[in-house]
């Protein structure tokens, strides 16, 4: 955790972006824009009214080429392109070749996120029994305590780096508390999300390197689980059947993967997100402040709206047409949910944050075969994250809007973010 005397800086996110080489201004947002422009990580939002009004689907060659949907009946629409547009590489940037290696073992290294079916299919039913609403609900209280005790750190200070010492510090341990993992090793979950899915997408040695940390991880946890077997998720992920035949180690690990990965950096990026927002709008905080379930439901929705984190991807597995656009075999298309949220056909006043939106048909967590299979358990952790926070911290305030960063391309939220209190 961040001391809050000190001023307020990203190590990590620095030396990543020394090492890359300056990037070339964006000269056409249709056929150039750049997912990591730090302009259009702070504002993505008129980007997209941009594109949507000229080119609803844009193309850049930045990063290895990639196409971007922006409107609300597209997304739906390729989202079921299955297998079509495949899922097999959904992060924004492919691996190189050369570091894109196979186990050997024909499975899958993060299923069902990225896989098709018919092994999305299987591999998604196993996962599905630990996410319902059933088995959340004992997670609610220890998510309670955790964010309280975040806050006894850092409350009598005065204010905080809301994204560092609150936000960033819950998924991890929650994450961890389910599948049966060191807590105690929280800093080194979030220094591993970050290489995967922020810092190396730009970096591949980085995120290969962060990529087989994690596997080995989870390698040596499924092999203590099967031989010592415990009251936890990794446990019960072993002993799970399909066919009549135990899971295999590979997809275990594939799993455990996926969940460390997907769980942390989206779910941080939204309650960061919301703090920002409350942080910078005073009337919005304030009525908050002795906010109803209603009104915290809707909120809670709409805050995932606006703010959506994750943009996925698929690469077309045949040359194929849609929407005027012809993509080849290998191209890249961004699964662009923020900006289908923001699509003026489907959201009446879409620019705008209305905390009490009662029609709110919102794709934060995707659409289709693939949507978020950990959606109650985000929403769960955002509801009383926020809650705890206004409960103890009803006032706050951004200390420096000039300070506030922000991660994008895969995943988008607020890294570093002061605030100070009452
Ligand atoms: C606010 C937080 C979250 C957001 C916005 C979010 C968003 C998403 C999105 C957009 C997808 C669709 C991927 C695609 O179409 O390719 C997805 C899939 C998935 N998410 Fe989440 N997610 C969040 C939190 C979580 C959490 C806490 C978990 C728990 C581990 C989780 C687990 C998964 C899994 C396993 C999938 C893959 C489902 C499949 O492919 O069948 N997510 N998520």
């Amino acid at each position: 955790m961040t001391d809050t005397t000190d001023t307020h800086s990203d190590p990590a996110a620095e030396a990543v972006a020394a090492s890359i080489p300056e990037r070339c201004p964006v000269s056409d947002l249709a056929t150039d824009y750049d997912m990591f422009d730090p302009e259009y990580l702070k504002d993505p939002f008129s980007a997209w009214a941009e594109l949507r009004d000229t080119c609803p689907i844009a193309h850049t060659e930045r990063y290895g080429g990639s196409w971007l949907p922006t409107k609300y009946d597209d997304l739906q629409a390729m989202a079921k392109m299955v297998p079509v547009l495949s899922s097999k590489s959904p992060l924004v940037i492919d691996m190189p070749q050369e570091l894109a290696k196979e186990d050997g073992s024909g499975y899958n290294a993060a299923a069902p996120i990225s896989a098709d079916p018919p092994e999305q299919n299987w591999t998604r039913r196993a996962l599905l029994p630990h996410f319902t609403p059933k088995t959340i609900a004992p997670q609610t209280e220890y998510t309670q305590q955790l964010c309280h005790n975040l806050i006894d750190g850092f409350i009598d200070k005065g204010g905080c780096d809301a994204a560092v010492d609150y936000a960033q510090q819950i998924p991890p341990r929650i994450i961890a508390h389910k599948l049966g993992v060191d807590a105690g090793m929280v800093d080194d979950f979030i220094e591993w999300v970050r290489g995967v899915l922020e810092l190396g997408l730009q970096q591949p040695e980085l995120r290969a390197k962060y990529r087989d940390i994690i596997r080995s991880f989870f390698a040596a946890e499924v092999a203590d689980r099967r031989a010592n077997p415990k009251d936890d998720l990794i446990t019960a992920l072993c002993q799970t059947e399909v066919d009549g035949e135990f899971l295999p180690d590979e997809v275990v690990i594939g799993m455990c993967n996926l969940q460390l990965v997907a769980g942390i950096d989206t779910t941080w990026s939204s309650i960061g997100s919301a703090l920002w927002h409350f942080a910078g709008h005073d009337d919005d905080r304030r009525r908050m402040v002795d906010a109803d379930d209603d009104l915290w439901g809707t909120a809670i929705e709409e805050l995932l709206r606006f703010y959506a984190p994750v943009t996925m991807a698929r690469n077309a597995a045949e040359d194929v047409e849609y929407g005027g656009v012809e993509f080849k075999m290998g191209d890249k298309i961004l699964m662009n949910f923020p900006g289908a949220n923001h699509d003026p056909d489907h959201f009446e006043d879409a620019h705008e944050v209305q905390l009490d939106r009662q029609r709110n048909r919102h794709v934060a967590f995707g659409i289709g075969i693939h949507r978020c299979a950990g959606s109650n358990l985000a929403r769960m952790e955002m509801d009383v994250a926020l809650r705890t926070w206004f409960e103890r911290i009803p006032e706050f305030t951004l200390t420096d809007p000039d300070a506030v960063t922000w991660a994008g391309g895969q995943v988008r939220g607020p890294r570093i973010l002061p605030v100070t209190f009452g």
